[in-house]
This record gives C-alpha cells, sequence and structure tokens, in this order.
C-alpha cells in the first residue's frame, strides 16, 4: 500500500500550502486563524467549509469531511492517494521516484536525475535562444513571420525562432560542454550508427513550448514548406520534441505559462489545437487561450484547466479528428464538473484565421455565443437525420430527449426544450415526457465529484453511547494537540483497554503507538487516519481546537474528567459486588478498603 516513503509524503505535504491548494477550487475568506468558503463536497448556502494555515487541515461542518491537503485532492479531484501524492509533487515541483525501479534508487542516482534535468532545461534555453536568433538570418522565416502576420513583439513574446538548414545548434551545444546524453535526451540532437551527431529540426519555424513555471520543455517546429512539396515527399507538417524526462504531452497546456495570471481565477478558458491559434488571438489582445497540440485532451491537461479556470470553451477543428477530439474533451471537462462551452467556428478554418479575418471583437463574440455540451450534440444528431421524414424526425426527438435528460439544470433544460419545440415544431409536453421517462432511469448518477456521500455519525445511538462517543473525541482531541506530555498523563489514566466504541479503537490505539514510537511534535498527524470517518473525526476536533488558547489547562481538565469518571463507575462496580449475598468476611473487608481508597481518591480531585 505505501507506495511512497513517508519522507516523500511529507515533503510533498509540507510543500503545499492547504490555502493555496483549496484557494484554487473554493473562494476563502479569512476570519481569524481560519479560512472559510462554500464546501466543494455537497451543496450550500452559507459556508460551513473551513481550514487553517497553521494546522493545515480542512474540516466541513456540513457534510462532515476533512483532512489534509492530500486528502482534499483525493476528495476533490476523485483520485487515489497515489495519484493525489503525484499531483500536488507535480505542483510543487517535486521529483517523485517514478517507477519501481526509480523507488530503489539512491539518494545519488536521484540527485543525478535531477542534475541531468536541470541540464536539459539549460540546453533547451540556450536551443531557444538559438533559434531565435536564427530569424535575423533567415530570410524566408521574417518572410514566413510577416505572412502570418506576426509582430515582432509577438516573436519575442513567445520565443519563436527558426532552425537553419546546417547543424549549428549540435555544435553549439558541444562546445557548451554539456553531456552528450542530455544533449540526445532532449530530441534536438540526432546521432547516426558511426556516431555523428546533427541537428533534428532543419528548416523549422520554432515553437517553443513551457510550462507553467515558464521552464522551456520542448519545441514544436513547423515545415515552411508547401503543402504540395509536403506530400510528394512525405514531410511532416510539424516536428515535436520526444517525451523525455522533463516533457510529457499529456501533461502540458500550450501557452498556459501566458495565460495564467498570478494567482486569480481565469473566468474561462478557451482550449484551440494549434500553436497560432494561441498567438494570433493573444496578439489581437485575447489572453486567456492555449493550445492542447493536437491531441485530444487527458485527464492531467483537464485538471490543469481546471485549477486555473472557471469555465472552459472548447474549440477543435472541425474535421472528423476534431470532432472526435471534442467529444474527449468535453467528456473530461464533465467528469471533472468543469462548465464546458463548445464554439462554433464559422467562416474560418480555425481560430487564428478567423481572428486575422474578422478581427478580435467578432471573435470574442463568437466565443460568447458559444453553445452547451448539449446543444452541440443535438446539432451534431441534426445532421445525422432527414427531419423531413417523420420516421427519421421520431428517432431523432428520442435521442435528442436522451441527452437532454442527463442536463441536470432545470432551468437549462426548460430553455432547450422551449428553444427545440419551436425549432423543430414539436409540443413541449411531448419533449418533456420523453425526457422524464429517462431522468428516472438515469439519475444522476455519473456525477460523482457532485454528489459525494456525506460522513454519516450514528443518528440513532441512545444517550449513554452519545456521551462515550463525547469522551472519546474528547480523547482524540488530547492526542491530535501532539504533546508528549499530555500523552504521558493521559495514557496513565486511559489504557487502550479502555476505548468503548468500536469504530474509535483503530484510531486511537493508531496514535499510542506512534507516541510510543515516535516523536509526534513535526508529524502530519492527518495521515494516521484511514477511514473518512476517522479523517472527519480528527478534523474536526483539530479545527475546533483551533480557538482555544488555554490548551494545557484545558488538557489537564479533561485527563480529570476521565480519571473521575473512571473511578465513579469502579465505586459503583464495587458498591455492586458488595451487595451480594454469598460473600465471606474476608471479601468482604477487602472491598471495603477498596472502596474507602476510591472515596479518597475522588475526594483529591
Ligand atoms: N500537430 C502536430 N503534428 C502534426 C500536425 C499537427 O503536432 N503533424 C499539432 C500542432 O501542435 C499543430 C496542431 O496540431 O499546431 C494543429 O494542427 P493543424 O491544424 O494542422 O496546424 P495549425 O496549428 O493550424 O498550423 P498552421 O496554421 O500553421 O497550418
Ligand atoms: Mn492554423
Amino acid at each position: 500500500m505505501a507506495f511512497y516513503s513517508d519522507e516523500v509524503i511529507e515533503e510533498v505535504r509540507a510543500s503545499n500550502d492547504i490555502i493555496d491548494v483549496i484557494s484554487r477550487y473554493v473562494t476563502l475568506q479569512r476570519k481569524g486563524n481560519s479560512y472559510f468558503g462554500l464546501c466543494p463536497f455537497h451543496r450550500e448556502k452559507t459556508p460551513s467549509f473551513s481550514a487553517t494555515p497553521d494546522k493545515q487541515i480542512y474540516h466541513c461542518f456540513g457534510c462532515g469531511l476533512g483532512g489534509n491537503v492530500i486528502h482534499f485532492i483525493m476528495k476533490v479531484e476523485n483520485i487515489s492517494f497515489k495519484e493525489a501524492i503525484e499531483f500536488l509533487a507535480e505542483r510543487a515541483n517535486i521529483t517523485l521516484p517514478v517507477s519501481n525501479y526509480d523507488i530503489g534508487m539512491s539518494q545519488d542516482e536521484l540527485k543525478k536525475r535531477e542534475a541531468n534535468k536541470a541540464e536539459m532545461y539549460e540546453i533547451n534555453k540556450i536551443a531557444g535562444r538559438f533559434f531565435y536568433d536564427n530569424i535575423e538570418k533567415s530570410k524566408v522565416a521574417q518572410e514566413y513571420i510577416l505572412k502570418r502576420k506576426i509582430d515582432k513583439k509577438t516573436v519575442a513574446k513567445y520565443g519563436l525562432g527558426f532552425a537553419l538548414d546546417d547543424n549549428g545548434l549540435t555544435k553549439l551545444l558541444q562546445s557548451k560542454g554539456f553531456k552528450e546524453e542530455n544533449i540526445l535526451g532532449t530530441g534536438l540532437v540526432g546521432k547516426t550508427e558511426k556516431g555523428y551527431m546533427y541537428d533534428k529540426f532543419k528548416n523549422r519555424f520554432m515553437f517553443p513550448i513551457f510550462d507553467v513555471r515558464k521552464r522551456l520543455i520542448a519545441f514544436g517546429g513547423r515545415t515552411l514548406e508547401s503543402s504540395e512539396v509536403m506530400k510528394a515527399n512525405g514531410i511532416p507538417k510539424y516536428v515535436n520534441s520526444p517525451e523525455n524526462l522533463i516533457y510529457s504531452k499529456g501533461r502540458h497546456l500550450y501557452g498556459l505559462n501566458v495565460a495564467k495570471s498570478s494567482n486569480e481565477k481565469m473566468k474561462r478558458l478557451l482550449v484551440v489545437e494549434g500553436y497560432m491559434d494561441v498567438i494570433s488571438p493573444h496578439q489581437a489582445g485575447i489572453t486567456n487561450v492555449v493550445a492542447s497540440l493536437g491531441t485530444a485532451l487527458t485527464e492531467q491537461q483537464g485538471r490543469l484547466i481546471r485549477q486555473y479556470a472557471n469555465e472552459v470553451v472548447l474549440s477543435y477543428d472541425s474535421d472528423a479528428a476534431g470532432q472526435k477530439a471534442m467529444q474527449r474533451g468535453i467528456e473530461i471537462m464533465q467528469s471533472l464538473g468543469v462548465p464546458t462551452r463548445i464554439l462554433k467556428m464559422e467562416g474560418a478554418k480555425d481560430p487564428d484565421e478567423y481572428v486575422l479575418k474578422y478581427g478580435p471583437e467578432r471573435f470574442e463574440k463568437l466565443v460568447d455565443n458559444s453553445i452547451s455540451p448539449a446543444e452541440y450534440k443535438i446539432d451534431l444528431l441534426k445532421q445525422e437525420y432527414n427531419l423531413s421524414d417523420t420516421a427519421e424526425k421520431i428517432t431523432f426527438l428520442t435521442k435528442m430527449a436522451e441527452v437532454l435528460s442527463k442536463v441536470d439544470n432545470n432551468i437549462e433544460r426548460d430553455v432547450y426544450v422551449d428553444k427545440y419545440s419551436t425549432e423543430l415544431n414539436v409540443g413541449r409536453e411531448a419533449i418533456i415526457a420523453e425526457i422524464e421517462k429517462r431522468t428516472i432511469r438515469s439519475s444522476y448518477k455519473n456525477n460523482k465529484w457532485q454528489q459525494p456521500k456525506p460522513v454519516v455519525l450514528n443518528v440513532d445511538e441512545t444517550a449513554d453511547e452519545k456521551a462515550k462517543r463525547e469522551r472519546e473525541k474528547m480523547i482524540i482531541y488530547l492526542l491530535t494537540l501532539q504533546k508528549k506530555e499530555i500523552f504521558e498523563k493521559l495514557k496513565d489514566v486511559y489504557t487502550e483497554a479502555d476505548i468503548e466504541l468500536s469504530s474509535n479503537k483503530g484510531l486511537i490505539k493508531r496514535f499510542y503507538n506512534l507516541y510510543e514510537s515516535d516523536d509526534t511534535a513535526n508529524k502530519d498527524i492527518m495521515l494516521i487516519c484511514e477511514t473518512d470517518e476517522e479523517k472527519s473525526l480528527v478534523s474536526e476536533v483539530m479545527m475546533k481546537s483551533n480557538t482555544r488558547d488555554d490548551i494545557d489547562k484545558f488538557a489537564a481538565e479533561i485527563i480529570r474528567n476521565i480519571e473521575v469518571e473512571k473511578l465513579q463507575n469502579e465505586k459503583r462496580e464495587v458498591l455492586k459486588r458488595l451487595q451480594a449475598d454469598d460473600l465471606t468476611e474476608d471479601e468482604k473487608g477487602l472491598l471495603g478498603n477498596k472502596l474507602q481508597e476510591i472515596i479518597i481518591k475522588l475526594a483529591k480531585k
């Protein structure tokens, strides 16, 4: 189960401030030592979701969910513990051991890999600069820039460049003394069997790709040949850096480094296909555009989008491949719970062409008029059926009802019913009836993210059980204080055998073991929780204790109460045994002494 070492987990946790992370998903407001906001895990109108920077935990007093930053990411992204570690490591720029082989890597080997990565970033940076400087030397490159209507400022901003038809880069990199392994690793340079090294990008217009931390991780190179020449000679339109130590295609979005505005979430982010579809709108003043670089969105890219934007508008080519990518993109973004719209491109091939042809204002309008996934799907259906044929129209209508039944916003659904009943000349009621047939069946089963299970605490418990639960909650509270002195006092009066609620046994035992075997002072104790119920309980007591400043006094009081309660129970027990008829005098004497002892002890308390 433990895939990453405790040290790695702790490093990842400590490098991701919980308030920072949560702020990407929830608008938080500070109140004293804590932050409050609307819970992302259940629907609510008044904020009962809280997080504290000093304890680095969150807890929702509404649905009960709670935990540390790793637990938060697990819930909000609906991913496993291991995936959450990977997600947060990526966010904090921490290199994790990536395979079983790597786990066995020594500290030295890990260091070496880090050094190689650093060198690869450096190589890319030097290459980027080199390609940029080449523009001055190349007439074709300058002409191409003119032809694509890219201005000087944009060339500099995006670091565009040109790869000449020679081996200049290879020579430059070798002269700088980089390790051959790293030069080849970037994919900028190739090596023949005979050991001859050469530039892999030749005669190509170069687009550097940066990650969100503005490191140059890869390049895309476009040929300047005409499509006829390309076809005739089998020249690929684009050549891209290969996946390597520092570049994994599906994890990045072209232009995100520019699009993201320092900390604030973008209201809307446009996702397009190509480099120029980011650059042209940007040049015209539209900066919230990124490209998925010619492939369908991956889940990681979806998460990246969710981190930076509240809404996404997808714009893909209208060809078959583009439409397939669109469907996949819709699926991914919807499964991540991100409001998604689809841009309907009209009168141009792609955003680049559109902006150049009609200007940015009209492009903005086009974005404003983007349609919902339901409308998009219905549009596709419309093309599939001949609506002047009655039989086909009926099939179409049932399929349309299927699509509409999945729209979970009633108002939105009503709007569509109105729209399509007018447009298709069908009665509203007929459409509604078809939808209703399906809503019962489908419910919202698929939308896990918006329908989390609340942590259910025992509802039908007796007063006695309730008292026990409250007491054990107090004990758990003491244990979360991470003070060895308090634990030492507690364990004198309360042993593992005293734990009464089976639901708390595992948790309290793990706490005791931790205190016995370890210095808890700097540990993230949230990590000993195994279930949602345990996380809920621990985060609740930790969050509540946030408001106390007389901790030691309070702890002493709790311990005293536990002791008194225990003595009273013992007293009751002795009294009960004294009532028995068959006691010998000796036994009576012993019990009497015991009783006296207890009474004295109680009096001292
Ligand atoms: N792409 C690629 N490899 C290819 C073709 C395309 O990596 N052989 C990626 C590139 O990132 C490209 C995007 O897919 O930007 C979209 O491809 P396409 O629409 O063909 O190119 P455009 O970006 O529109 O390029 P241009 O406007 O220069 O024709
Ligand atoms: Mn294009």
